[in-house]
């Protein structure tokens, strides 16, 4: 029995793919439950904010449910996990990209990124794609009661194809978290100036996920089962924390900050819903290994994958 999750490096988006239109088929969320008279439609900018985000559960009666998120991770109540996850993406080709999403409530990059896979507690092998990233200010989650200045969501969803029976993945959501604290020898991340550069179009030209795993020199992470943390909140997330917290220059984090303040959405500053109950739920601790390099020629990427599988059998072994 394999309690974990780990992360292959995949060929999936291989030369072969790369100069057609990539099609992304996910698994659909499961339907979320409505309070009565609220549809739909109330997600958009009014139905909800976070001045009422203890009344969540009026607009959508899962919010109220019992495996929410965030959690404050006690740290001293968590139990090791038994496989080392890998993190690594293959790099991002000109075919695939993210571009600015246009939501009123964060800051977020959408578009078709590599695949990964994760095994659930019960040893089955779910595969995801990376989906889109978001923030928060300050973060959502705290490791023994402690908030960080931001929190980056980095969201896959499980791949709807011949290969995968859709009805057997029980979290169609696996969402990395990392923390980001201000500092003042961190330099600017290139991948948020889109976000505020006037003069930019929105896409990101380059960029690669394995950037910020490669920058933590600890890569200690808890492993929870939880939900969305904006409506429909749907329970339905492998969640993957991690504890040690990335540097983030003051400009940077004031770029967020003013964007907080700048709305009438954000009467309160902050874009963070409190902190749930673990409703006596296992957190799960682990240390991911990262790709040691960021950019992986298409022709050797079969090879790279042939090692992460054979790493991967070893893990099952070794158990
Ligand atoms: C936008 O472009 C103009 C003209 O090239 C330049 O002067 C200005 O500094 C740019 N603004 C930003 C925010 O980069
Ligand atoms: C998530 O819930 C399932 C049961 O529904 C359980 O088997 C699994 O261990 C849980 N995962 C974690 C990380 O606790
Ligand atoms: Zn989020």
């Amino acid at each position: 029995m394999i309690f974990g999750f780990f992360a292959l490096l995949s060929t999936f988006i291989s030369a072969e793919t790369t100069t057609s239109e990539v099609t992304r088929d996910y698994c659909s969320l499961p339907d979320p439950i409505y309070a009565d008279g609220v549809s739909a439609a109330d997600f958009g900018a009014t139905g909800w904010s976070y001045t009422n985000a203890a009344n969540w559960a009026d607009f959508v009666v899962t919010c109220g449910g019992s495996f929410q998120s965030p959690i404050d991770i006690i740290t001293s109540g968590t139990t090791q996990e038994a496989v080392q996850p890998q993190i690594n993406y293959q790099s991002k080709d000109a075919a695939v990209g993210y571009e600015e999403a246009n939501k009123p409530y964060t800051k977020e990059y959408e578009g078709e990124y590599s695949e990964i896979e994760v095994t659930d507690a019960s040893g089955s092998i779910i595969r995801y794609y990376a989906k889109q990233f978001h923030i928060h200010t300050p973060s959502e989650h705290t490791i023994d009661g402690k908030y960080y200045d931001l929190e980056i969501h980095f969201v896959h969803q499980a791949i709807q194809d011949d290969e995968q029976d859709c009805n057997k993945v029980k979290n169609k959501l696996t969402v990395f978290g990392l923390m980001f604290q201000e500092s003042q020898s961190a330099v600017d991340y290139d991948v948020f100036k889109p976000w505020f550069d006037s003069n930019a179009t929105g896409e990101v030209e380059s960029f690669d996920l394995n950037d910020f795993f490669q920058k933590m020199s600890d890569t200690t992470y808890y492993h929870y089962n939880g939900s969305l943390t904006t409506l429909p909140c749907s329970q339905t997330v492998n969640w993957v924390v991690f504890q040690q917290p990335l540097p983030i220059s003051s400009t940077q984090l004031k770029q967020f900050q003013d964007f907080l303040s700048d709305s009438t959405l954000f009467p309160i500053k902050h874009n963070n819903r409190p902190i749930q109950h673990l409703n006596g739920r296992k957190i799960l601790k682990g240390t991911a290994i990262t790709a040691s390099v960021s950019e992986i020629p298409d022709v050797e990427a079969s090879f790279v994958q042939t090692l992460s599988m054979a790493i991967m059998i070893m893990n099952i072994l070794i158990q």
